[in-house]
Parts: structure tokens; C-alpha cells; sequence
């Protein structure tokens, strides 16, 4: 039974590892993805201490990303590689950073308020959602 436990988990690995690189191989790293990946890690950290009441960590972990946001408004998408700055596609990528930055002031104007600070992160989400749908490279 142990090793059949054993082997389970291995090739559950293994599988896992091979999608990772899959993914890796095929849609590429780039220098917006790891600022992307940034603000995940920030976002998490905002509401782990958000639960914990932490207000100072909170702001701490706000300022991380809206840093990251700034920079992140400052770089081309992938999907539009090549692509003048001046053209509509990334003004509107450009106008999608924007609308993130003003939730993300509405976050930072909040403090420690749950009551703006629970529709703001619903918003952010579903704002995400919306600006990876349009916005992101369809390579998966
Ligand atoms: C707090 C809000 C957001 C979070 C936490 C977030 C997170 C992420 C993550 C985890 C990735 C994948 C990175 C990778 O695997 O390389 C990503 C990619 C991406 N996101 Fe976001 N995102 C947010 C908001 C937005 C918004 C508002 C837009 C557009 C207006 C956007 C546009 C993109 C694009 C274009 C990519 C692909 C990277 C590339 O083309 O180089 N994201 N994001």
C-alpha cells in the first residue's frame, strides 16, 4: 500500500512538472509576467494581513503593488510584441492599468474600512479577469 502511495505521488509529480514546463516551453516568460506575478504575491500577502488586522502590513504590501502596477502600465504585452506605443490596442491595455491603479487607491484611501475594502478587492478581481481575457496572449 506504501508503495503504491509512493508511486501515486511521484507520477502526480512528475505530471504536474511536465504541464509546468509545458506552459514555460510555450507561452513564455516575460519581464510584465514576473511584475504580474509580483502583484499576486503582494495581493495575497494584502489580505492575509487584512484578515489579521494588520493595517501597517497592509499598506506595506499596497504600496508593493501599486509600484508594480505603475511599472507593469509602462510595458507591452506580449500579444501586441512589435506594436508602436501610440497604437489603440495598447492605449487600452494602457487605459486597463489606469482603471487598476484607481481600485487600488480606493483600497489605499479605505485604511482599514471592511466595508469598501471587500467590494474594492471584488472589483480588482473581476477587473483582472476582464483585462487577462482581452489583453493576454492566448497560448495555453
Ligand atoms: C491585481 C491585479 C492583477 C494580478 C494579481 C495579475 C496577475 C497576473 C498573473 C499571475 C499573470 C501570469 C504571469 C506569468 O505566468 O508569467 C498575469 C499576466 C498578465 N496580466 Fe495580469 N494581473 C492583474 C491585473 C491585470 C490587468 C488589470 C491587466 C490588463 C489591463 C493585466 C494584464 C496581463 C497581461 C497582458 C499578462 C500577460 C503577460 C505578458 O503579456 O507579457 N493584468 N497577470
Amino acid at each position: 500500500m506504501r508503495k503504491l502511495i509512493f508511486a501515486a505521488s511521484v507520477s502526480l509529480m512528475l505530471l504536474t512538472s511536465t504541464e509546468t514546463f509545458a506552459h514555460a516551453a510555450h507561452c513564455e516568460d516575460s519581464e510584465l509576467g514576473d511584475l504580474m506575478k509580483s502583484m499576486k504575491q503582494e495581493l495575497k500577502d494584502y489580505v492575509s494581513s487584512f484578515k489579521q488586522s494588520d493595517q501597517a502590513a497592509m499598506q506595506q504590501h499596497l504600496n508593493g503593488l501599486l509600484n508594480d502596477s505603475k511599472q507593469a502600465k509602462k510595458l507591452i504585452p506580449m500579444k501586441y510584441e512589435g506594436q508602436s506605443v501610440a497604437s489603440v490596442d495598447i492605449q487600452r491595455y494602457q487605459e486597463g492599468m489606469d482603471e487598476l491603479l484607481e481600485l487600488l487607491q480606493q483600497l489605499q484611501e479605505a485604511g482599514g474600512d471592511a466595508s469598501v475594502i471587500k467590494p474594492a478587492l471584488a472589483q480588482i478581481k473581476q477587473h483582472s479577469k476582464d483585462g487577462h481575457k482581452a489583453f493576454r496572449k492566448d497560448c495555453d
